[in-house]
């Protein structure tokens, strides 16, 4: 029988310097789209697969991230006291049980393969999901819950797999498809950001993996021949050659990198239009705006 897929790692030890200065204090997961950190959104994704286990790869400076997973007493009773109900739900679906989630420190940004090592003894011997929170994916059924269900079908690796034009292809991995399924690929390899004309499709990884605990061992190997950075992806690739399974997963959902300050800015405009009591006053906001640009023109 398949295991079924109950931990994710979150991999936030990066040092987000594209939101220099802001990162210099504030970790970039805790930045907010509307009124949520980038965070929750990820937390909330995996509740839905059925993620039980939450373990946070960290590092120096990432306390606030910690803290907001804290039950906040005093804060729940004054809201309680003001019979403020829904604020009061919204904050107690920030706590997180006491044993479900863990934090294991990167010491050095040594990349995210090595985050992911570094989780390696709580993961153990069993199939877990990866969710990087830059990535944050609006969709009917979230990404992952997705990905969970066609993995209890297939069981293997597998990798959010997304259409980019090929132009892009060099900001992502690429995944070189041996069979295409329709929402599945079978993967035959991956190049980590080629050129256009070497890209072998336009199905690009994005943040959210489901891996089999052979990973873990592939990342212990690749670590003791390794000078700089450690590949998340190169310890995927090695499952590949070894024959094993890998799949890329077309999911249903937009994603906005919320790694670049361009992704970011999308997603808080488009979070911001999907709330009903923001959506009218927003849109007249951003009407007004494009009319009073196009007339400067
Ligand atoms: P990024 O490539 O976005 O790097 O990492 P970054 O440091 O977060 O941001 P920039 O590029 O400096 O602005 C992708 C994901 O991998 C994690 C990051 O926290 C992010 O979730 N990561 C990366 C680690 O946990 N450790 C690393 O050594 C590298």
């Amino acid at each position: 029988m398949k295991r079924k897929v109950t931990k994710a790692v979150f991999p936030v030890a990066g040092l987000g310097t594209r939101f220099l200065p802001a990162t210099k204090s504030i970790p970039k997961e805790i930045m907010t789209l509307v009124d949520r950190p980038l965070i929750q959104y990820a937390i909330d994704e995996a509740r839905a697969a059925g993620i039980k286990e939450f373990i946070f790869v960290t590092s120096r400076g990432k306390g606030a991230l910690e803290d907001y997973f804290d039950h906040a007493p005093e804060l729940e009773n004054s809201l309680r006291k003001k019979n403020k109900k829904e604020l009061l739900a919204t904050v107690k679906n920030t706590n997180m049980d006491s044993g479900a989630i863990a934090y294991i420190r990167q010491h050095r940004p040594l990349g995210l393969g090595h985050a992911v090592w570094c989780a390696r003894r709580l993961i153990a011997n069993e199939p877990f999901a990866v969710i990087l929170p830059d990535d944050v994916i609006a969709a009917e059924k979230p990404c992952l819950q997705q990905m969970v269900e066609a993995h209890a079908e297939t069981g293997g690796c597998m990798v959010a797999a997304m259409e980019v034009p090929p132009q892009k292809a060099s900001s992502y991995g690429i995944l070189d498809i041996n069979e295409d399924m329709g929402s599945l690929v079978s993967v035959k390899g991956m190049i980590e950001k080629p050129e256009e004309d070497v890209a072998p499709s336009n199905l690009a990884v994005i943040g959210r993996y489901i891996l089999t605990p052979k990973i873990l061992s592939n990342l212990n190997q690749i670590k003791q021949g390794a000078g700089g950075e450690i590949q998340l992806t190169d310890a995927i690739a090695q499952e590949i050659e070894a024959g094993r399974d890998v799949y890329g997963y077309r999911f249903r959902g937009q994603r906005f990198d919320c790694g670049s300050k361009a992704g970011y800015l999308q997603a808080t405009v488009s979070f911001g239009l999907a709330r009903d009591e923001l959506r009218d006053e927003f849109t007249q906001y951003l009407d007004e705006l494009t009319t009073t640009r196009r007339a400067a023109q």
